[in-house]
């Protein structure tokens, strides 16, 4: 481990891989990078501190599966982090390009609380110019 915090990502890119190495040694991490799928995260039950997913559940079908894999390699009091393209002009057009779908806070919400996670909250994000295109939400695992 260099740096304060052991950080661990996947995407099943490599290219995105690439680009997320080269943000995070930039910002002084020595990221431990993977190849993988959200659906099956290659970590042991309770690992993480804090797991985090941004701009990811919204590209797949089922995102509450994604949710539940990533709250199992969670450890109990640990907060997990989404970040996801709300409904709004700038992400219907992110949806028309990417095929993506947004998540409205309601929906984030609920799928936090099926979770069985607690302390639920949630922020709408500024993208650049695009306005408040994302919305922000954290929750925890109880102890
Ligand atoms: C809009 S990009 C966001 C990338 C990065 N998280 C960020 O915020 O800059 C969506 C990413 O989700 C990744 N992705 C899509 N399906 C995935 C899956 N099933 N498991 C892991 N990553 C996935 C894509 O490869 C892509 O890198």
């Amino acid at each position: 481990m260099k740096g304060p915090v052991d950080f661990h990502a996947i995407d099943t890119s490599t290219e995105m891989l690439a680009q997320a190495k080269s943000v995070m040694q930039h910002a002084g991490l020595d990221p431990h990078l993977q190849q993988a799928d959200v659906l099956s995260l290659p970590y042991k039950d309770q690992s993480f501190d804090v797991v985090m997913a941004a701009h990811v559940l919204e590209h797949l079908p089922d995102p509450q599966r994604a949710l539940a894999e990533m709250v199992r390699v969670l450890k109990p009091g640990g907060t997990v982090f989404l970040c996801v393209t709300r409904p709004s002009l700038f992400g219907a057009l992110i949806q028309l390009l990417w095929r993506t779908w947004a998540i409205t806070e309601q929906e984030g919400i609920a799928w936090l609380h099926a979770s069985q996670l607690v302390d639920v909250g949630y922020q709408p994000v500024r993208l650049g110019s695009a306005g408040l295109a994302s919305t922000a939400f954290w929750a925890r695992r109880s102890r």
